[in-house]
């Protein structure tokens, strides 16, 4: 059995998603102690940047008619797509950029899809999956910017809805303001939020595992 981790922070030092699922990648590991953690690092490994556009028309191309490149694509696609079937059980780290995801997270999605395996028979069905979706601002019911993350809706949209997870989300929220003179105020509940998170994340890299012993030993029995 194993563990799909995706991160998607452009950075590797001081970033709250990674702690964040470093926390549930720990929870998962009580349980799992041997079990692979697969990685894909989109933030310091995004894939390049002609992939989408080539995996796209190559897979309405017959095979024997493909340029290089879209054979490539096509390839890589293929090879995303067993990467994740393979997993019992997914974790994606991923902040929110501009008020939506991370682009290089919207094209390995983008790629992923034009495999007909994953939009055909939510390829995923069932298997449990966290998100860390974190924030720089506040995003709450009645605050100014409230219904402005588009990131979160569409995360769950094609994670659980068309790839067919069983998701919880996990959110932190704020972490700009430590950095950001303007925020300061904000700072008591900055650290409420990432606590709750670190929390959660417990609590669920738990729970993820759990579920995936469960399915094992059912299925062993
Ligand atoms: C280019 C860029 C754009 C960002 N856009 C937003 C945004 O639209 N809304 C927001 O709340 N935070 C925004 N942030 C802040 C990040 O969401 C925040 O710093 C978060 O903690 C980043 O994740 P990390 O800590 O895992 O690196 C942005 C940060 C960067 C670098």
């Amino acid at each position: 059995m194993s563990l799909f981790r995706l991160d998607a922070s452009i950075r590797s030092e001081g970033s709250v998603s990674r702690e964040v699922a470093d926390t549930v990648e720990q929870s998962w590991r009580a349980e799992h102690p041997d079990a692979p953690v697969r990685r894909r690092d989109l933030g310091l490994a995004p894939l390049p940047a002609t992939a989408w556009r080539d995996a796209v028309t190559g897979s309405r191309t017959p095979a024997g008619q493909r340029s290089p490149e879209q054979t490539a694509a096509v390839a890589l696609a293929g090879s995303l797509v067993d990467e994740l079937a393979a997993a019992d059980a997914y974790l994606f780290a991923v902040p929110l950029y501009n008020f939506g995801v991370p682009q290089h997270l919207k094209a390995w999605w983008d790629v992923l899809v034009t495999d007909s395996r994953v939009s055909a028979d939510r390829l995923l069905a069932g298997r449990p999956a966290v998100l860390v979706a974190v924030r720089g601002g506040g995003y709450g019911p009645g605050t100014p910017r409230e219904g402005w993350d588009h990131g979160t809706p569409w995360l769950r949209r094609v994670l659980a809805d068309v790839a067919g997870l069983d998701l919880e989300i996990i959110e932190a929220e704020l972490t700009l303001a430590d950095v950001n003179p303007a925020m300061a105020d904000l700072r008591d509940l900055a650290a409420d939020s990432r606590r709750a998170a670190h929390a959660d994340a417990e609590q669920h890299g738990r729970r993820v595992a759990g579920l995936v012993r469960d399915a094992w030993l059912a299925r062993a029995a």
